[in-house]
């Protein structure tokens, strides 16, 4: 577990970038080019933290969390679940959707999901590369309590502390897992080792 973390962490730093307006860039290996063997030690490290929660499936929004969510879905043996942003022709049935708004993008699109699969009682891990404000957490939050099931947990790939989203998910009561927790990021430092700081126990 802590050497997953400290690849991560280590990973962050090397190739992360600290950008103006706390905006971590991280599309070498996160989100954009894909460092899935990066992806399945996080998918293992979820599946760890997140023993015993006895979750029927891992629930992500489409794109950037369904690498970590699937990983974490295939290291679970459960289903992977993704929100949708955008409405498709293909998808039938009923669907629960809520609007978000996206802080860092400045818009808002409408999450769905189908009803068919989030049934009543399931209990749902939601998995998503980045916590910022929280309001991708709390939109899954809204449909999950919308099917009638259960938000069993919350896993975090990258959260940002000094942001508003841990608190703000924290009043959902449901167990959150973040595994690299940024405390402070200094764009423009020249020493990457001092432009983003983590939790210590971290
Ligand atoms: P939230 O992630 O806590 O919901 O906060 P916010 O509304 O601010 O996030 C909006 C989008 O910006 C999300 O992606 C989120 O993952 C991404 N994001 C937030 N902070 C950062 C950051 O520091 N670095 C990067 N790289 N992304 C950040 P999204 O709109 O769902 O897009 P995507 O998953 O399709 O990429």
């Amino acid at each position: 577990m802590g050497e997953q973390l400290y690849a991560l962490q280590r990973r962050i730093i090397e190739q992360g970038q600290a950008l103006p307006g706390g905006v971590l860039r991280v599309d070498s290996f996160v989100n954009q080019r894909v460092d899935m063997r990066l992806m399945k030690e996080i998918g293992d490290a979820f599946a760890r933290r997140f023993e015993g929660i006895e979750a029927g499936c891992v629930m992500t929004v489409e794109s950037s969390g369904i690498a970590p969510a699937g990983m974490t879905a295939l290291a679970m043996g459960l289903p992977l679940l993704v929100c949708k942003k955008q409405s498709s022709k293909a998808a039938r049935g009923e669907r629960l959707s809520t609007p978000v708004r996206s802080f860092t993008k400045d818009t808002t699109y409408e999450m769905s999901v189908s009803r068919e699969y989030l049934p009543e009682g399931a209990r749902v891990l939601f998995v998503d590369d980045f916590l910022a404000t929280g309001e991708a957490a709390l939109g899954a939050a809204r449909l999950i309590e919308q099917a009638g099931a259960i938000l069993a947990g919350i896993g975090i790939v990258i959260e940002k502390s000094f942001q508003p989203g841990r608190g703000r998910l924290e009043r959902l009561g449901a167990p959150i897992v973040s595994l690299a927790r940024i405390t402070k990021m200094r764009p423009g430092e020249r020493d990457a080792s001092q432009s983003i700081c983590f939790y210590e126990e971290d």
